[in-house]
């Protein structure tokens, strides 16, 4: 019989890649998600991609007593991979209430579902923002976190928090945090991808739709940082590798592999790329100039981060795959696929 994942969010972006390798790996995958930040659509096109349609219900998991009908109408999950939260840095400094109610108000929901219907198995998604600005790079999974600078940020290291002292006071309750570094891309079909509601926050769909001409031009956040070409680093992974760590993660925990209750890993490619060197990748994979412009530092912004990815890529055995290019390549080819409707 196949195993049983709840995936909420998954009609998200990194949920729909993860619900569509799942799919592939023969798990039978149920998808709620409240629609606040994605499209039905979403559920067709996995079925287009894999073959299979994935159980969905329109549902608000804020929202306890529908969550709690959801599960006495659902047996069986074998682990459940939580995606779904609001995930804007700047929206959060600005809707704080709603970014702690949306994002914990959720979590605890959820965790209180897994103890009262027997689910044993969870994957959380967390963030590199945990870190703040690290006084080591690459940084590992021990490295100090520092105080969050956003709402968003600090949802994620209350979030891991959370799960850490359920599972110490609940042996039937394993969970694994994965703390992704920067997700770009699309799926290869181009059937899936991000989908910014309205200005993107994010560097890559604003380059792609300045590319596009949607957008006058790419404001660069700053040239003045104390990095090798002055631009800001980060660790930019291809969303079909990031969504394969979670069906490595989901297998850990339901075969009993984990090594205790609570585990916590990097999800990076291990390279630091600038915001010039992004852009340059862009133009080399696709043969489209972007225009851009540098103005100056966004508050808030990290100087520069990228991941020790070694811990997962010797206990998970799981590591990146796609190139800065192909991914580059896949994010252009989902923007010119959106623009054709
Ligand atoms: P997304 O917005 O594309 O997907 C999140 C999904 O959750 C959306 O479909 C939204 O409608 C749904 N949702 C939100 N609140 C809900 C609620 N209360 N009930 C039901 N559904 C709800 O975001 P994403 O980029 O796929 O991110 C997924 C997760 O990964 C989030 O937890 C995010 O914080 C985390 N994360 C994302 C990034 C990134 O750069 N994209 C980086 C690190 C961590
Ligand atoms: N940038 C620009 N111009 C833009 C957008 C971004 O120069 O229009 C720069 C930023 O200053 C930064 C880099 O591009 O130096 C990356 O910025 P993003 O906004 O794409 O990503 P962040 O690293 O700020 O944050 C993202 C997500 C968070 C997540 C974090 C770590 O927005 O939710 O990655 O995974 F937590």
């Amino acid at each position: 019989m196949k195993k049983k994942i709840l995936v909420t969010g998954g009609t998200g972006y990194i949920g729909s890649h993860t619900a569509v390798e799942l799919i592939n790996e023969g798990f039978e995958v149920v998808i709620i998600d409240n629609l606040y930040n994605s499209e039905i659509e979403v559920i067709e096109r996995i079925e287009k991609i894999t073959g299979t349609k994935p159980g969905f219900e329109v549902l608000d998991i804020c929202d306890n007593e529908k969550l709690t009908d959801f599960f006495s109408r659902n047996k069986n999950i074998s682990a459940i991979i939580h995606f779904a939260a609001y995930k804007a840095v700047g929206e959060s400094v600005r809707k704080p209430l709603e970014y702690y109610r949306n994002n914990l108000v959720s979590l605890i929901n959820l965790m209180e579902a897994m103890k009262k219907f027997m689910v044993s198995n969870l994957v959380f998604s967390s963030s590199c923002t945990v870190y703040g600005q690290p006084e080591k790079l690459p940084v590992t999974e021990d490295a100090p976190l520092q105080p969050a600078t956003s709402p968003y940020g600090n949802t994620k290291q209350v979030g891991e928090a959370i799960i850490r002292d359920t599972v110490s006071s609940d042996e039937n309750i394993r969970a694994i945090a994965l703390r992704y570094f920067n997700p770009i891309g699309a799926h290869p079909s181009a059937l899936i991808g991000e989908l910014p509601r309205g200005i993107p926050e994010n560097l890559v769909p604003y380059i792609t739709q300045t590319a596009h001409g949607l957008r006058d031009e790419l404001k660069v956040f700053g040239n003045d940082y104390d990095t090798p070409d002055g631009y800001c680093i980060r660790d930019y992974l291809h969303v079909v590798d990031l969504a394969k760590a979670h069906v490595v993660a989901v297998k850990r925990l339901t075969d009993g592999k984990n090594k205790s209750g609570y585990e916590v890993f990097n999800l990076g490619t291990g390279q630091g790329v600038s915001v010039l060197e992004a852009i340059q990748a862009f133009e080399r994979a696709t043969g489209v100039k972007v225009k851009y412009r540098v103005v100056d530092r966004r508050p808030g912004d990290i100087e520069k981060i990228w991941a020790d990815p070694s811990y997962a890529n010797i206990e998970l055995g799981w590591k990146t795959i796609s190139t800065l290019d192909q991914a580059m390549k896949t994010a252009w080819d989902w923007e010119n696929q959106i623009r054709k409707k």
